[in-house]
């Protein structure tokens, strides 16, 4: 915000100069017609121009990087730990023990209130940059380099859910303004409970005739080999994880798609109607076959 306050104060006194400029010299009646006498070579104008936008940049920044290295340095001991990985066009999202993967997730971040979260943030190809930005800055995804920032999330009513919105924040190519994430901040109970479920294996919530049917298409056919479904064949490692689909509110972030049953088939027919470029490729299975697939993903709540 003082970023902004700074700038509309620097755009007011900039249009304002430009306005009385415009209405003090403007062509009188009489006057000739032709290009006005410029004013070339004002040394004093010279180094004010360049002295002011300088001066406004090193403010920002005797602000701005303190911060930058408080919030890489070490976490709070108790932080949750996610290892956030941009693709092209999703997030993934390894929540940590140590060096042991817990479970894996995609597009979707829940954290506790009100305690530390801390990222370490890479990219499986090209540079993507990790933002939430209700909550903190930017920071790149980069290839084979990792970036850390951690921060408290805090919700203004400390029993309540919210869910913030991210973006990507550095082209990366045609999906870009659609790569989005969700985080959801919730109270340490409600979280608590979310981090047990995800550790569970999958488990179709209705086993029924069309669940058992789409599970045998997702889990042995084309699916399995780009995404995995814990506790079955698939094992896939280029794609979303897909352990607990069912359970996700949206499929890329709130503002994309919304997890229903006729978005979910519309995205496995062809992923590139939501985002153009989308390196899932097209899904040519039956009617039955899409029908199937569909109800057994949205039973892996
Ligand atoms: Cu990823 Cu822009």
């Amino acid at each position: 915000m003082l970023t902004v306050w700074i700038a509309v104060a620097i755009g007011v006194l900039i249009e304002g100069a430009l306005i009385v400029t415009i209405v003090r010299f403007r062509r009188r009646r009489g006057e000739p017609v032709g290009a006005p006498v410029g004013r070339h070579g004002s040394t004093p104008i010279e180094i004010l121009w360049t002295a002011i936008p300088a001066l406004v940049l090193v403010f920002l920044g005797i602000l701005v990087v303190p911060l930058i290295f408080e919030t890489a340095a070490a976490a709070p001991p108790n932080a949750v730990k996610v290892r956030v990985i941009g693709h092209q066009w999703w997030w993934e999202f390894r929540y940590m023990q140590g060096n042991k993967v817990l479970f894996t997730t995609a597009n979707e971040l829940h954290l506790p209130n009100g305690r530390a979260a801390d990222f370490s943030i890479t990219s499986a190809d090209v540079i993507h940059s990790f933002w939430i930005p209700t909550m903190f800055g930017k920071r790149d995804a980069i290839p084979n380099h990792s970036n850390d920032i951690w921060f408290t999330p805090k919700n203004p009513d400390p029993n309540a859910t919210v869910s913030y919105p991210g973006q990507c924040a550095e082209f990366c190519g045609p999906a870009h303004s659609l790569m989005y994430l969700n985080a959801v901040v919730e109270p340490e109970a409600a979280y608590d409970a979310w981090v047990r479920h995800q550790e569970s294996k999958a488990a179709p919530v209705v086993a029924s005739a069309l669940v058992r049917r789409g599970e045998q298409v997702v889990t042995q056919g084309s699916c399995a080999g780009c995404h995995t479904i814990d506790g079955t064949a698939a094992a896939g490692q280029v794609g979303p994880n897909l352990t607990h689909i069912g359970s996700r509110a949206n499929l890329s972030g709130p503002q994309l798609a919304a997890n229903t049953p006729a978005n979910l088939a519309r995205w496995i027919h062809n992923s590139s109607d939501f985002k153009p470029g989308s390196h899932m490729p097209p899904q040519n299975l039956s009617k039955s076959d899409l029908a199937a697939a569909v109800a057994y993903l949205e039973s892996l709540k």
